[in-house]
């Protein structure tokens, strides 16, 4: 097992980008600012698709252009084509990320085109990132089930994963999409894209829906899996795949991380803080166990 783990924070992206209603740009900043300040090393900002397939990410640019970035932090935005590419460039990206699915059903879902034209897509995008010197992540998303197409062979997922490191990604992040993942079926997934490319290119983003997010990460990390993805207070759901619920939470991986004797570099007490804060702001429950126990301790 690692003796320190690199945690990409997901709620500015993929936690607020099925939010039914409009959040101000102004608290996306905030939130971005404070993960960053409480020792996150990457935060997915926002993402460059269509504004009408989701509205809760057409203030990408304003939302890039005016975040205050610290030093040595990541801000990755989501990027599925050129198009998308270029005009993160233009409000200084300096992270993209391209996305596809071992899932053909989800992959026409979510951007509207197979597999193999997906990967077509990206390939101008890595091309393009390599010129600029901007680094690109690569997701693979319903790798352990698709809310079409049940069951996904741990093949088809080293298959796009390999393809995506080949094209140039630095790290592929591996996503249970729908959170239906259970450990052993993770190892066999890991183990199948290790066979493909390194274990430390490879990152775990899981969805809680079943609960299985946190049991998957210590499943992964006993592989050697070094990276995972997380959402503060548990945010999110994904607008294709209907009833997924958010990430697992930051707050519930740093607790267990810190827990195991394994650094993250990361104030666990700043962040309940963030995911009061934004629950409150978002009007939701505090998704997050570990953070529900520590405020609740604060306050006795
Ligand atoms: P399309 O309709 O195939 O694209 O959509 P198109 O090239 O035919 O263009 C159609 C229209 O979209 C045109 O506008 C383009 O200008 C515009 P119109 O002429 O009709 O006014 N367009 C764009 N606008 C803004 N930004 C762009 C862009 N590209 C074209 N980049 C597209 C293809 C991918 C754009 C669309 O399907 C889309 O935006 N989909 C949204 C996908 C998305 O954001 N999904 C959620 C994030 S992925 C996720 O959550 C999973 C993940 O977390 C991992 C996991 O959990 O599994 C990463
Ligand atoms: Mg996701």
């Amino acid at each position: 097992m690692k003796s320190s783990v690199r945690i990409v924070e997901m709620g500015p992206r993929d936690g607020l980008q099925n939010e039914p209603k409009e959040v101000p740009t102004a608290v996306k900043i905030e939130l971005i600012e404070r993960l960053a300040d409480a020792g996150l090393p990457a935060v997915e900002a926002t993402a460059f698709v269509s504004p009408k397939c989701v509205p809760q990410m057409a203030d990408h640019t304003e939302v890039l252009e005016r975040v205050r970035r610290k030093p040595g932090v990541d801000y990755p935005v989501l990027t599925p084509n050129l198009k998308g590419f270029e005009s993160a460039r233009a409000a200084g990206a300096t992270e993209v990320a391209v996305f596809a699915a071992a899932s053909e059903a989800f992959s026409k879902k979510n951007i509207n085109c197979s597999i193999a034209e997906s990967l077509d897509r990206f390939r101008p995008v890595t091309e393009a990132a390599k010129v600029a010197k901007i680094k690109v992540r690569g997701y693979v998303s319903c790798v352990l089930g698709c809310p079409y197409e049940g069951e996904i062979a741990p093949k088809r997922v080293a298959d796009v994963a390999k393809a995506l490191y080949e094209m140039g990604c630095y790290e592929v992040s591996l996503g249970d999409t729908i959170g239906t993942g259970t450990p052993e079926k993770t190892k066999a997934m890991i183990q199948a894209c290790a066979a493909q490319m390194p274990m430390e290119k490879l990152a775990g983003h899981y969805h809680d829906t079943y609960g299985q997010a946190l049991a998957n990460i210590y499943a992964s990390l006993e592989l050697g899996v070094g990276t995972f993805d997380a959402s503060i207070a548990g945010l999110g759901g994904c607008p294709y795949a209907a009833g997924a619920s958010g990430n697992v939470a930051t707050e519930d991986v740093v607790y267990m991380l810190h827990g195991v004797g394994v650094r993250t570099g990361i104030d666990l007490e700043r962040l309940v803080d963030i995911g009061q804060w934004i629950s409150g702001v978002l009007k939701r429950d505090y998704g997050s166990k570990a953070g529900k126990a520590i405020a609740a301790k604060k306050k006795k």
